[in-house]
């Protein structure tokens, strides 16, 4: 019960990857409050009630300021001051290359994907800093290092996202407060492996040293982990969860792209799949 006695603000805990770190930060003793876009959340919290555990929601979109200032301050009054903040929602608004992208479609994701964590950062730090305690976890993606075909918007986002945390460390690192961000390749929410088209995920895990996607459960370890006591002087750290994929250059693409380029790899190197 690394957790106990802590307040967690979780953004995005409505499903996938959010909704697994909702229930460990749960798990581990932490008082949750579900922040998301979609009333799908509530599902989040009454798992954790019927486990056993502590958690309300709040609806709000990151990206209105005016939004996440009133959800920290609701659960201020009602859970006590957040002392964990987890940044992981996000979307994709566009998949198209650079000169087709559509202003507002840029423009949301980076509303949501970067200043949603500044928004809600800047809403929780001033009663971290009075508790001289608080624990930032920002959830970026390989994608914020290497890029991602097409994806431009959410490539930046993720990227701007690491700027945004290093900065967190460097101001707030002297009041207790630790900033840091996880970088997760691949990994198997119920969406990915709904919608993930198999060429795609055949072609991701062959440039993937594991050879499988990560799982929620495996992100949300790793979260719990930089909330508690145990990652006190681990700050501003940008920590890969990808199976080793950074270390080799994943070019996505349009299926029939990555066909194309599938098929010249077995021309050049007959049974390089196996
Ligand atoms: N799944 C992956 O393979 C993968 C890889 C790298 C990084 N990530 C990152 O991990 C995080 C979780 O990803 P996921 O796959 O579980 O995504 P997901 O789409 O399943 O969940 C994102 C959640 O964020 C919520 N959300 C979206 N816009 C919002 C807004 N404006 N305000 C409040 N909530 C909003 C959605 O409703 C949803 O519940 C994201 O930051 C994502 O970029 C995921």
């Amino acid at each position: 019960m690394r957790l106990k006695g802590r307040v967690a603000l979780l953004t995005g805990a409505a499903g996938g990857i959010g909704r697994s770190i909702a229930l460990r930060l749960a798990g581990e003793g932490a008082d949750l409050a579900l922040l998301d876009i979609t009333d799908a959340v509530n599902e989040t919290a009454e798992i954790i009630k019927g486990q056993g555990g502590k958690a309300m929601t709040v609806l709000a979109d990151v990206a209105d300021a005016r939004q996440a200032r009133e959800a920290v301050a609701e659960v201020n009054d009602a859970l006590g001051p957040v002392s964990c903040l987890v940044n992981n929602a996000a979307l994709t608004a566009n998949i198209a290359p650079i000169d087709r992208m559509a202003d507002e479609q840029w423009e949301r994701e980076l509303a949501v994907n970067l200043s949603g964590p500044f928004n809600l950062t800047r809403a929780v730090l001033p009663r971290m800093v009075e508790q001289k305690w608080g624990r930032i976890v920002n959830i970026s993606s390989l994608a914020g290092r290497g890029g991602l075909h097409r994806q431009a918007g959410y490539s930046a986002s993720k990227a701007g996202l690491l700027g945004l945390t290093r900065n967190v460390t460097l101001e707030y690192a002297a009041h207790g407060i630790t900033c840091n961000a996880v970088l997760p390749g691949l990994i198997e929410t119920p969406v990915v492996a709904t919608h993930l088209p198999q060429l795609i995920m055949d072609y991701t895990m062959s440039l993937t040293p594991a050879r499988r996607p990560g799982k929620p459960d495996e992100v949300a370890a790793l979260v719990a982990f930089l909330c508690s006591d145990d990652a006190a002087y681990i700050n501003g750290a940008e920590i890969d969860i990808d199976g080793g994929a950074r270390l080799c250059q994943v070019v996505l693409g349009s299926t029939r792209e990555v066909e194309a380029r599938l098929a010249s790899i077995h021309v050049a190197h007959p049974g390089a799949a196996n």
